[in-house]
């Protein structure tokens, strides 16, 4: 399983440093929330501040966009070197020429699914995806609880899908919930809080592999 700590709950003002801790601690991704205020209520980061992190680290960027018509300025976001960009099914009129596009841009091409949105509306476009994001959160805020029916919903995505494609799993990700993540088939971790809100984020990332791991046997 990846592992993919969010910057949201990071210190915004340090987030050199907040690299700094997913690299030493070992996490294959970092996750991006880009908010825009209207798909969400709240803003967070944009376009220049993705091209600074490309610049500051190896590690892929795991760009999430919570926007509205995320097709507007999306050959920004993938030239400013996003690894891997999803789009809220939600938010997009013409998903499949986005996920072409993504893939066009070199990068991994996902979709996001907010918890009341059901994976079979992804049955005509599998084949286009590389991965699924799955919110365990409404998304727009970091520190919620986990949703446990998006476990539910994990295991229909792989019956559909099968290993064709990766499933992330983003909000409430914890100690107590990343081993049920794994077991219904989650491959990458989304972890806020649960990484930058510990007294040791770099023990956090291994603690929760740890975690992850033990609970599946
Ligand atoms: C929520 C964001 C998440 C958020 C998760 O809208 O998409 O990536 O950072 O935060 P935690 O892990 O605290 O639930
Ligand atoms: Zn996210």
């Amino acid at each position: 399983m990846k592992l993919a700590p969010s910057l949201l709950a990071s210190d915004l003002a340090n987030l050199v440093g907040a690299v700094d801790i997913c690299e030493r601690g070992g996490a294959e991704l970092i996750h991006v929330d880009v908010m825009d205020g209207h798909f969400v209520p709240n803003l967070t980061f944009g376009i220049p501040v993705i091209a600074a992190l490309k610049e500051r680290t190896e590690l892929p960027l795991d760009v999430h966009l919570m926007v509205d018509s995320p097709g507007r300025l999306l050959d920004e976001y993938l030239a400013a070197g996003s690894d891997m960009v999803a789009v809220h099914w939600e938010a997009c009129t013409h998903l499949h020429r986005v996920l072409d596009r993504i893939r066009r841009g070199h990068a991994a091409a996902g979709v996001a699914l907010n918890p009341a949105t059901p994976v079979e509306v992804l049955a005509d476009v599998l084949d286009d995806l590389d991965f699924v994001l799955l919110m365990s959160v409404n998304p727009g805020f970091g520190g919620q609880s986990f949703i446990p029916r998006a476990l539910d919903k994990t295991r229909r995505l792989r019956d559909l899908a099968g290993d064709s494609l990766d499933i992330a799993m983003d909000g409430g990700i914890d100690r107590d919930t990343i081993g049920p993540a794994r077991a219904a088939g989650v491959d990458i971790a989304i972890a806020g809080s649960a990484v930058f809100g510990a007294d040791d984020p770099v023990a956090a990332i291994a603690e929760l592999r740890q975690r992850s791991l033990s609970e599946i046997s």
